[in-house]
């Protein structure tokens, strides 16, 4: 595995057959094994695996914890090595934003609602670093996890308006055995609120198998069962088209229940399919 910190070395790889990128901030864990396996079989025998690791600052809110998010940069390494990755692109800081920057990438239609509302500024971050991912790495498609389930439709978005040629290809949720989505920030729970975490799948699964067709029904369900966590704070629950993101008032052919919950400090998302 080649590991590569510089813009001029991730751009003067020879072009490889069929190249998959997988974007991460690291603190890779068994959800990111997921992306890698499908970018493997993506990419083919003849292909090759990429795999990015950046904290983005660009996407943390002023306040939240990009300064203490986890960098275990020997264990990602070893994660990457393991998972048959060709390349690992692991620039500083300073090598992706320039001093004087002053360009941005902006999807201003989904990017206004749920995480965008509570996180001003998020997907800016999110989609100006994955552009240029994109034009640094030249992936022929890039790997992207179903959790995320806004990022993945707002990146689906900017690859049409900004005619990437890059395929998308999204990989379902990978969950924990008591169905918590796996995440690298579930480290932060104490041990109590790990437990009661475990709610936020509970009350996804109730409203989608509750067979209600009414929003406003599914979503008082979901929050009840959120509730029997004491150390649940409810962010959003709602239910929306899984295009527009807009809210809907009756579940129809393609909807998605979509919620975000703090324990303590720690926001943890998630999101199911309805019917
Ligand atoms: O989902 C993530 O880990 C990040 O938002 C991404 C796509 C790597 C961009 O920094």
């Amino acid at each position: 595995m080649k590991i590569l910190a510089t813009i001029a070395e991730a751009q003067a790889l020879p072009n490889a057959k069929r190249r998959v990128l997988v974007p991460t901030m690291g603190a890779l864990h068994k959800a990111h094994g997921e992306l890698i396996r499908v970018a493997r079989q993506a990419a083919g025998k003849d292909g090759e695996v990429a795999v990015s690791i950046f904290v983005n600052p660009l996407q943390f809110e002023p306040g939240s914890d990009y300064e203490r998010y986890p960098r275990p940069e020997k264990a990602d390494e070893e994660f990457c090595r393991n998972g048959g990755v060709d390349f690992l692109f692991r620039p500083p800081v300073e090598e992706v934003y320039s001093t004087g920057r002053s360009t941005f990438v902006e999807e201003t239609s989904l990017s206004s609602r749920l995480e965008g509302e509570s996180r001003p500024g998020h997907f800016r971050g999110v989609c100006t670093v994955v552009a240029k991912l994109f034009n640094i790495v030249a992936p022929d498609a890039a790997v992207f996890g179903e959790k995320d389930f806004q990022q993945l439709a707002i990146v689906r978005r900017m690859v049409r308006d900004l005619d990437f040629n890059i395929d998308i290809i999204a990989v379902p949720t990978v969950r924990e055995k008591d169905g918590l989505a796996c995440s690298s920030r579930n480290q932060y729970l104490n041990p109590d609120q790990r437990k009661q975490a475990m709610v936020l799948y509970k009350a996804l699964e109730a409203a989608a198998n509750a067979g209600e067709k009414s929003a406003n029904d599914i979503v008082v369900l979901a929050r009840q069962v959120i509730s029997e966590a004491p150390l649940a704070r409810i962010d959003y629950v709602e239910l929306v088209d899984a295009q527009s993101l807009q809210p809907i008032e009756m579940v129809g052919p393609n909807s998605v229940l979509l919620l975000a919950v703090f324990f303590g400090k720690t926001r943890l998302i998630d999101n199911i399919r309805l019917p």
